[in-house]
């Protein structure tokens, strides 16, 4: 079930450009998204309200800060609201589109899936690193063919990257290590954190980085159901740890960022980012990070779509079995599920 009353990544701010029509499924709803003059973006329903032609199709175009439908000329603001309509002066009082709350914030676009009236932009998790000019980041997303818990599951049991992503990211240690966990209920929030003293360095940090020879790496989770997923990645030769004064000069620190985003109840956009505090704008690096990444990425989306497959053919009430890499997993399905559970009485606020 997908929480309805929340916020969700749309896109990257750079995918909405001045002049142009960007249309994208959220949580089952097609939304169209554009730049007025002033350069906001702007977010409302992606179908004319009278024969329902996609607006961010063509021929519909952007006249100044006006949409005009490619199908019949019906005419809307960047409110929505419909103000001309052809072969009458009177525009019906009925004729607009359903506008979104929508931020642009960290390079992504939130837009508020539910009732408008409980959008509060202050509940907007953060992902800083993203615009900040301390870090070089790279970034994509990809289309997955399955559901969005299937990638919660995937990245807050990070165990499979032993397997999954050996050769990549993955190293024996992975798998091997224990992780703990815990729930900030009041905040919203699931915590994972594994940290591995003596680990073999995965070519996705030694090439990267520049270090040889072993590690110390901390993987530590930071997921706010239903849509941002945070890892905070430290590297550092064995032995080194951050200083009193909380400094860290020894270590490269990686700020892993996903927003998962369900386009329907059987598929997902995935976001994926990488944010490093060191080579600052080194393009070899961004550019072995991004192909890395991207690789890594499609691993996941190889293997979940293959599970949605298997989970869409099966009768009900297949009993999986979970041991202690899962309680993170577990953590934040429960979470997700308070969060639909919650939809129907709150959306009837
Ligand atoms: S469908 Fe848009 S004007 Fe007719
Ligand atoms: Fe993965």
């Amino acid at each position: 079930m997908i929480p309805q009353n929340q916020w969700y990544v749309a896109a990257y701010g750079r995918e909405i450009t001045t002049g142009e029509l960007f249309g994208r499924t959220v949580c089952g709803e097609s939304i169209l998204f554009w730049r007025t003059g002033a350069g906001e973006v702007t977010a409302m329903s992606d179908r004319c309200v009278h024969r329902r032609f996609p607006l961010s199709q063509a021929p519909t175009r952007l006249e100044g800060d006006r949409v005009i439908c490619g199908y019949h000329g019906f005419t809307y603001g960047p409110d929505g609201v419909c103000v001309a309509v052809p072969g009458q002066t009177r525009v019906p009082r009925t004729a607009r589109l359903r506008p979104y709350p929508v931020v642009e914030q960290d390079s992504f676009v939130w837009v508020f899936i539910g009732d408008p009236g409980l959008a509060d932009p202050t509940r907007i998790p953060r992902a800083p690193w993203l615009a900040s000019p301390d870090y070089t980041t790279v970034s994509g997303m990809e289309p997955l063919a399955a559901r969005f818990e299937l990638l919660v599951d995937n990245l807050l049991d990070l165990s499979h990257e032993t397997y999954l992503h050996g050769g990549y990211i993955g190293t024996p240690e992975v798998a091997g290590t224990p992780i703990t966990t815990q729930v900030d209920d009041e905040a919203g929030v699931v915590h994972v954190s594994r940290r591995m003293a003596d680990a073999e360095c995965p070519p996705f940090y030694s090439r990267s980085t520049g270090l040889t020879g072993r590690i110390s790496r901390w993987q530590d989770i930071e997921y706010t159901p239903p849509c941002l997923y945070l890892l905070h990645s430290r590297i550092a030769p064995v032995g080194s740890e951050p200083r009193p004064d909380g400094t860290d000069p020894d270590a490269f620190h990686v700020e892993v960022v996903y927003a998962i985003t369900p386009e329907t109840e059987h598929s997902t956009h995935d976001f994926w980012a990488v944010a490093r505090d060191f080579a600052p704008g080194d393009e070899e690096v961004s550019a072995f990070l991004a192909e890395q990444n991207r690789t890594v990425v499609l691993q996941d989306v190889a293997a979940l779509d293959v599970l949605e497959r298997v989970i869409a053919a099966e009768p009900e009430g297949y009993q999986e079995l979970s041991i202690n890499i899962d309680t993170g997993g577990l953590a934040a399905r429960r979470m997700l599920a308070r969060l639909g559970a919650a939809t129907p009485s709150t959306a009837a606020v």
